[in-house]
């Protein structure tokens, strides 16, 4: 369970963008959606510590994210919006070998996940490639997969299918529908929320509903293209 308790939050020197905001995450698979620039990305890096706070806290099962930031950010894993941000090394397998370096497994499991991670995405070819040869949507998968093989559990993923193509986007659909894992999504791919428990929508840093997906996605369709004002 993830939770917020009067969390605000603002960049150096700016007025807050969140403010007082409270909320308990437990459902499986939880989608965040808004505007540009309404505080998507900046709630979820406050979910796993990379952001802390300005007041109030966040806790993962019962850990704070601002006293308690390595077992957390262990805890729960983070796909960046720019898979550049997350992709470390040079060489597509030194990438997936990194993440999995604190967990000290036995070699053969190790390469074990590697492999089936690889293979699950199509880049069992491009294990010895430079990483920042791959095109931007095999960019985004190596970034998933990279926070896959960790196995942690907890997902959250800043817009995991931006770049996708339909074979790869409908794989990652599959993917968060399949794993046991709870599963924070960020996104503008309405599409994929359709079988989530619970969908957030943000705008202007305030969570103005929390709702199950039929209900969230018209209000924020609505909202979006001025259908349903009066004025
Ligand atoms: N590192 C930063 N420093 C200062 N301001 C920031 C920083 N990151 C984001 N912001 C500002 O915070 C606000 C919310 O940004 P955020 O990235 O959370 O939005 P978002 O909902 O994820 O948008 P998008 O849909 O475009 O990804 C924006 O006004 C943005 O300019
Ligand atoms: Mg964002």
């Amino acid at each position: 369970m993830i939770s917020l308790e009067n969390v605000t939050f603002g960049y150096d020197g700016r007025a807050p963008l969140l403010q007082d905001l409270t909320v308990t995450l437990g459902e499986r698979r939880i989608g965040v959606i808004g505007s540009n620039g309404s505080g998507k990305s900046t709630f979820a890096r406050l979910l796993n510590g990379l952001l802390t706070p300005t007041a109030g806290r966040v806790t993962v099962d019962g850990l704070d994210t601002r006293t308690h930031g390595r077992d957390v950010r262990r805890r729960v894993g983070f796909v960046f919006q720019n898979p550049d941000s997350q992709i470390v090394f040079p060489i597509v397998e030194e990438d997936l070998a990194f993440g999995l370096k604190p967990l000290k497994l036995p070699p053969a499991e190790q390469e074990a996940r590697i492999t089936e991670v690889l293979a699950r995405y199509d880049l069992q070819a491009y294990r010895q490639h430079p990483s920042h040869a791959l095109s931007g949507g095999q960019k985004q998968l190596l970034a998933l997969s990279g926070v896959l093989v960790m196995r942690p559990e907890y997902l959250i993923l800043d817009e995991p299918t931006t770049l996708l193509d339909l074979r790869n986007r409908t794989r990652v659909a599959r993917a968060i529908r399949d794993l046991p894992q709870t599963v924070i999504a960020v996104t503008h791919d309405l599409d994929l929320l359709h079988d989530f428990d619970r969908v957030l929508v943000f705008d202007g840093g305030q969570l103005i509903l929390d709702a199950a997906p039929p209900e969230a996605l018209a209000h924020y369709r609505a909202l979006m293209t001025g259908e349903g004002e009066t004025a």
